[in-house]
């Protein structure tokens, strides 16, 4: 969940790392810190809260160097104060670290530093450990050190070093959390995500599991888990750099709201041919292969998992092949039934939920096909699956996922179209049918967009609601999840999400003139029943507002307010559907002068179980 930068140049590697540290910022953190070599010594400096007050710890422009590495903080051990946030220091700070990850062995290893070596620890973090090996080890060969202190680690870790007696240098190394190295004309940099290296350059080297970069500002050399040189290719990113800036919204979450008829585009139309067949080039997905799986797992969590929850209906009627759903956390410690004939569907945002990316190891060693849906290139759930589906909705900065929820369920729909016409199971009819639904998406999410008032006008009258329901029959259900999730992440309310036959089995005891339900009746042809669902919670005193398709006014009778999407097929709605959702709890959390991008407890990664 941390964040790392480092430069090496020729100057001004402050203003370098701490502008990446701020395009991290989304991953979440609550304390940041900069280590430089100055005049013979590394200087560290920390502070608590937002980036800015280490920024002011630091604006002396004659306090920098031509090196540095930098840290933002999301307390996993010890609390979030000065001292234990990074960079740490060994006992003369003649090595600085900074670190993402968890150190499993920390305890141990601090004992046994501070018992045969008399060192004294500052902070109650695992990471300081690190700082302190390093130091141990070091005889003016930092890579020799690292490596040294790397074998004593059991962990999860991606680390950047520097030493005083190597000025010119940052070493880094990375087990099961990421690291990117961005590459320079005269300088080169390190950081945990790419959107830190945008500003700066486009070529990037993906460091993979066990291996050991070295990096000045002329070279880098990456180096296994045996100490020999790795021949990487550069990739080039496409991301535009000003992907991850705000614009002239208020906010990243409103502003990837907005996106979404654009990315929903390019998702889809870049996985399409001329001839409007589906194009899975990159993906080695034969007809045999298809035909042989007999069952499907989709596995992901939070608004991915949502995706998921939609995505199992459409395949299972697409297709034809029974899929199972789980959350990451839960499918990783149960009994599943996993072979050669199983295809495991992983979907993730950032690729590197750490839950997700354990579910689908296992899955792979026991033998299943590994898809992954995924945004960020490169990350680790892309690279340790067989086929990559690629969202292409840019980076996301704001903790709330939007636009890479509905770009997931455009992977869903065409997943579901690829092996449905492989097979057979759908015809031509249908395909085509389905498809020139999907073209449509993006003009009518611009006509859910251009309601954007309204639906703030809603989130004024009813956002002092304590208890709020999200209700839904089929496709809807699954939306409701992802609405119910949007409000209570960035809202701080309480909302359940439930399917709308089952209120009546318990949770119809809650509703009363106090609670309101967001009832979802998009789906034609369960519309009569969520119709009935809505009577039931009427009767009970709740405040309902609806959602259908335009032309579907019945709810009206039934409900306080209506939000209306346009026409479209049942199976595609889900798409339009969670728009309104995602813009009411947009504005709920604006009147509730709520921290909207970076809500409390919560980071945009996240690389621990
Ligand atoms: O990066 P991932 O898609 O794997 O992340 C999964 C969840 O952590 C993420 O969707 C989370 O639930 C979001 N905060 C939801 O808005």
């Amino acid at each position: 969940m941390c964040g790392i930068v480092g430069y090496v140049g020729s100057s001004h590697a402050k203003e370098k790392v701490i502008d990446g540290l701020r395009r991290l910022e989304y991953r979440g953190y609550d304390s940041a810190g900069i280590a430089m070599p100055i005049q013979g010594r590394i200087q560290i400096t920390k502070a608590v809260g937002e980036l800015k007050n280490l920024e002011a710890k630091v604006s002396d422009p004659e306090f920098d160097a031509a090196v540095a590495i930098g840290h933002t903080r999301w307390a996993t051990h010890g609390k979030p104060t000065e001292v234990n946030a990074h960079p740490h220091g060994n006992m003369d700070n003649s090595i600085a670290i900074v670190h993402n990850g968890i150190i499993e062995n920390y305890q141990e290893l601090r004992e046994w530093l501070a018992v045969e070596y008399g060192i004294v620890f500052k902070s109650e973090t695992d990471s300081e450990v690190i700082a302190h090996l390093i130091g141990l080890y070091y005889d003016g060969d930092l890579l020799a050190a690292v490596n040294k202190a790397v074998a004593d680690m059991r962990g999860a870790y991606a680390v950047a070093v520097m030493a005083a007696d190597e000025p010119d240098k940052i070493i880094a190394v990375r087990k099961d959390a990421p690291l990117v190295v961005g590459a320079g004309n005269g300088f080169n940099m390190i950081a945990s995500d790419v959107p830190a290296l945008l500003k700066y350059t486009r070529d990037v080297y993906f460091i993979e599991n066990n291996e050991t970069v070295e990096l000045t500002k002329d070279s880098v050399v990456i180096y296994d888990e045996k100490g020999s040189t790795v021949d990487r290719e550069i990739k080039s990113v496409e991301w535009k750099a000003d992907a991850a800036d705000k614009a002239d919204y208020d906010h990243f979450m409103l502003k990837e709201i907005h996106e979404q008829p654009s990315v929903i585009r390019e998702t889809l139309l870049n996985r399409l041919n001329p001839d409007d067949s589906i194009k899975l080039d990159d993906i080695s997905m034969t007809k045999e292969d298809i035909e042989n799986f007999n069952k499907i797992y989709i596995v992901a969590c939070g608004t991915a998992y949502h995706a998921g929850l939609v995505g199992k209906m459409v395949i299972e009627k697409m297709a034809k092949i029974p899929v199972e759903i789980d959350v990451a956390s839960e499918f990783r410690y149960r009994d599943t039934f996993i072979d050669d004939r199983t295809l495991f569907i992983a979907i993730s945002q950032s690729g590197e939920t750490l839950d997700t990316l354990a579910a689908l190891r296992d899955a792979k060693d026991r033998g299943a096909r590994i898809l992954s849906v995924v945004n960020a290139v490169g990350s680790s759930i892309a690279r340790e699956s067989h086929d990559v589906f690629y969202t292409l909705a840019g980076p996301e900065v704001a903790v709330a996922s939007t636009k890479a929820y509905t770009t997931q369920l455009i992977c869903m729909y065409l997943i579901g179209l690829y092996m449905g016409s492989t097979k057979g199971t759908i015809d031509k009819e249908y395909y085509d049918f389905m498809l020139s639904e999907l073209k449509s998406l993006p003009a009518k999410v611009e006509r859910i967009l251009q309601d954007e008032e309204k639906i703030k006008a809603l989130a004024e009258r009813y956002h002092f609601n304590e208890h709020v329901f999200f209700i839904g029959r089929g496709l809807d259900s699954g939306v409701s999840y992802e609405g119910s999730l949007k409000l209570k992440e960035i809202s701080y309310i309480h909302s359940f999400a439930i399917a709308a036959g089952e209120l009546k089995h318990g949770t119809i005891a809650l509703m009363d003139k106090d609670t309101l339900v967001i009832a979802l009746a998009t789906q034609d042809k369960l519309y009569e029943k969520m119709v009935s669902n809505i009577v039931e919670v009427q009767a009970r005193g709740a405040h309902i507002i609806g959602l259908a398709k335009e032309g579907k006014t019945e709810i009206e009778k039934t409900s306080d307010e209506v939000i209306y999407i346009p026409k479209c097929a049942d199976e595609v709605a889900p798409v339009l559907a969670v728009i309104p959702l995602q813009i009411y709890a947009y504005y709920v959390a604006l009147e509730k002068g709520c921290n909207i991008d970076k809500p409390k407890n919560l980071a945009k990664s996240v690389t621990v179980e």
